[in-house]
């Protein structure tokens, strides 16, 4: 290396300035395409090696492929002079002892390579395509890592674009600001840009905002205008926040109240429903916890019932009456003794099910939809509109991520609880939004009984 010092000269937008300048614990950065997202990752990572001595840096893609196309060649000629590359490991090495190690994870387990490791800084580019479980893994290897003299503390910066295996968790902690056990809403911070922000592209490549414009509709309103709730493959693209949820309010005394509960172990996701007097459903409060056996799953919906509450019925999963070998006793046996009382079988006929939830979902001739959601219920609010087309099934949702479908199936369950016999099996598929041929809406399906 010679001693001639180079010059890195970078004028970064006011987005990317506001990420370079977040010192929170993790900064995600983006949400739609070509805001500038690789480029921040990248520069913010080569300002820490070179103003953090000894700091050490992994810049993760989920693709080897990904990762020389984006980071490794213009990392390269940007550093050319500055540091050197090991190409075995993968890594820019400084003469401040900082390190940039760049990494990829293909597979679940690709992630496992880190473990034991330490990095101050973790940059996980496209986190959308990484799972849960590979970022909590990371997480393990985001800590001191003993080669700084100052002292720092650990972060991990994120990119993303909604879509892809982990939208879910992203929007969890970043967009939708869910947060469970441990995890401080303080240490989550989000820079949203859209491609409008990156004042080099609009220069440079205006036609590029044309080639969004283009793109089928959920897949525009998700990489063009950030929309976390439109990406492609919506089992629910009617579901739109602000039409189907509203702020709580006290449920007048007369209107008719049930609940609507689908239960495993992995989780019990309960819904409290009251009908207004025009049949408008609202949903008012959810149950969503894990790892609850049946007894003590009912003792918490019993709990969180008061009794002027006055529900009518609960309706729950037909599985819950078969009756166990072992003890001879049924899930209804085992909820009725917990204290939830006059339960119901739920019709779990998928597809009407759906439809008769589609039917809720959409607005009717005054624009206002048949269901609204509080907004305290964050579960049902979050999982309704990840829900995906089943692909081999048409007209059916996937059950993957399962994580996903207990809320909107306690809810399925309870619009097919407010249907008449006759029309269940009737309902057509809605085929506007869809590239279906099904048959157009026939009128006569929206006078939903209230019992
Ligand atoms: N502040 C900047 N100065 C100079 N060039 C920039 C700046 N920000 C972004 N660019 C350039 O704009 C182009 C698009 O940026 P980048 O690839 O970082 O966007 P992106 O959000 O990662 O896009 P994608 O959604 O496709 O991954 C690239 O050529 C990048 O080098
Ligand atoms: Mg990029």
């Amino acid at each position: 290396m010679s001693d001639t010092v180079k010059e890195i000269v970078i004028t970064p937008n006011d987005k990317q300035k506001q990420f370079f300048e977040s010192r929170t614990r993790y900064t995600a950065y983006g949400g739609a395409r070509g805001g500038g997202k690789s480029w921040a990752m990248r520069m913010k990572m080569v300002m820490l090696a070179l103003g953090c001595d000894g700091i050490q840096i992994l810049l993760l893609r989920r693709t080897l492929g990904e990762l020389r196309e984006n980071h490794l060649f213009p990392l390269l000629s940007l550093l050319e002079g500055v540091a050197k590359y090991a190409s075995t490991e993968k890594e820019f090495r400084f003469p401040n002892g900082s390190r940039i190690r760049l990494g990829y994870c293909d597979s679940e387990n690709d992630v496992l390579q880190f473990q034991g490791q330490a990095y101050e800084v973790i940059g996980m580019e496209e986190a959308t395509h990484f799972t849960e479980r590979q970022f909590f893994a990371l997480t393990e290897s985001n800590r001191y890592s003993g080669q700084m003299k100052e002292p720092f503390r650990p972060r991990m910066y994120f990119t993303c674009n909604p879509g892809g295996v982990g939208h879910d968790w992203v929007k969890r902690l970043f967009v939708d600001r869910i947060y469970r056990g441990a995890e401080n809403p303080d240490d989550y911070t989000m820079i949203r840009s859209l491609v409008f922000d990156n004042k080099f592209l609009m220069e440079h490549n205006p036609e590029y905002v044309q080639t969004l414009q283009a793109l089928p509709e959920a897949r525009r309103r998700a990489m063009l205008y950030g929309d976390w709730n439109a990406f492609e493959g919506a089992f629910f693209p009617e579901f739109d926040y602000d039409k189907h949820t509203c702020d709580a309010f006290d449920i007048p005394k007369e209107w008719i109240r049930f609940r609507a509960l689908d239960y495993g172990l992995d989780m019990t996701a309960c819904l409290w429903l009251a009908v207004g007097s025009d049949k408008t459903l609202y949903v008012y409060r959810e149950l969503y916890e894990p790892d609850l056996i049946l007894s003590d799953a009912g003792k918490r919906i019993v709990q969180n019932t008061a009794e002027r509450e006055n529900i009518r019925y609960t309706v729950a999963s037909p599985d819950l009456w078969n009756r166990r070998q072992d003890s001879g006793k049924s899930g209804f046996d085992i909820l009725s003794a917990s204290g939830v009382k006059r339960l119901v079988k739920a019709n779990n006929a998928r597809i009407p099910g759906w439809r008769v939830l589609r039917e809720y979902l959409c607005t009717g001739e005054n624009g206002m939809p048949r269901l609204v959601i509080f907004r305290n219920c964050k579960n049902l609010i979050r999982t309704l509109p990840l829900l995906r087309f089943d692909t081999d099934v048409t007209e059916d949702a996937a059950d993957t991520p399962h994580e996903i479908t207990h809320a909107p199936e306690a809810l399925r369950y309870a619009v097919m609880s407010r249907v008449p016999d006759r029309h269940k099996q009737a309902i057509p598929f809605r085929s506007s939004l869809y590239t279906f041929d099904t048959p157009k809406r026939e009128d006569g399906y929206g006078d939903f009984i209230a019992y």
